[in-house]
């Protein structure tokens, strides 16, 4: 396992014959994370795992300073999970002084659907600035990104088809949610819950589920929004919406999912699941 922190030695580590595989990361890795590098592994050798806190990804007063930093504990899961290379570059190395870090032009499912893009103006900017920055330096053929941030997911695949002579061949990999026994989504952010938010965070996966049964998206999102009042949660959305565009839907006649945003004392948790046609 080689730790690089420059983009010379990135680019020794990965100019190999092999075809390579890339988990981004924020680091403070848990078990949703290593199925990714497993994933990655099983497609492609070396795997590289970057471990990147994003300041432009994060608005004012948001948990950029706060977020959890383990590097030495990550390097070791990343190593066990599968990967060869772990990229753990400084904010200059990504961002050089003086340079500009071009914002690849967001795709409509980052700027229209008035979820994560609403509530984290400027959110997918930073990811679609750093995610394209570190593509252009891993220059993997096969990235994987987890569905548990679902709308990135879907803005990610859709900035490659706009970029697609910029990577030629990458494929976006999806990677399914994992769950703690109870339910809840594994988070880097589930750290910051003492054990009754812990408890009260159960009504975003709960509410995903029970919606599941629902006969209508209306009535799917009324059930989503009283789990959480009922578990004392406040809701920046809980909404059922076309599966491909995020867009709002009448009825259950295409692929759709049920997304949540919602907020535990000042702990704001994502989380979502398909809803059945
Ligand atoms: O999902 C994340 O951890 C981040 O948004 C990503 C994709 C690593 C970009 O910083």
């Amino acid at each position: 396992m080689q730790v690089v922190r420059d983009v010379e030695a990135l680019k020794t580590e990965t100019s190999g014959e092999g075809v390579v595989g890339f988990v981004p990361t924020m680091g403070a890795l848990h078990e949703g994370h290593l199925s990714l590098i497993r994933q990655a592994a099983g497609l492609a050798r070396p795997v590289v795992v970057s471990l990147f806190v994003n300041p432009t990804q994060f608005g004012p007063g948001e948990d950029f300073a706060r977020y959890p930093r383990q590097l030495d504990a990550d390097v070791e899961m990343a190593a066990e999970a599968g990967a060869e290379v772990v990229f753990a570059p400084s904010v200059e190395t990504m961002y050089p002084p003086g340079e500009e870090t071009p914002v690849p032009p967001l795709p409509e499912v980052a700027t229209r659907p008035g979820l994560e893009d609403a509530h984290r103006p400027g959110h997918f900017a930073g990811v679609c600035q750093v995610v394209a920055r570190l593509f252009d330096l891993v220059l993997p053929r096969f990235a994987v990104f987890g569905e548990k941030d679902y709308q990135q997911l879907l803005v990610i695949r859709a900035m490659t088809v706009q970029e697609s002579d910029r990577w030629p061949g990458l494929e976006i990999i999806t990677g399914r949610t994992i769950r703690e026994p109870d339910g809840l989504a594994m988070s880097s952010r589930n750290a910051y819950l003492d054990a009754g938010q812990r408890k009260q965070a159960l009504a975003l996966s709960r509410g995903l589920q029970s919606a599941q049964s629902a006969a209508s998206p209306g009535e799917a999102e009324t059930i989503m929004l009283r789990a959480l009042e009922t578990g004392g949660l406040s809701a920046d959305y809980a909404v059922v919406r076309d599966a491909e565009t995020l867009l709002p839907i009448e009825s259950f006649s295409r692929p759709a999912r049920g997304l949540i945003a919602a907020r535990v004392g000042n702990i704001r948790l994502i989380d979502n699941m398909g809803m059945e046609v």
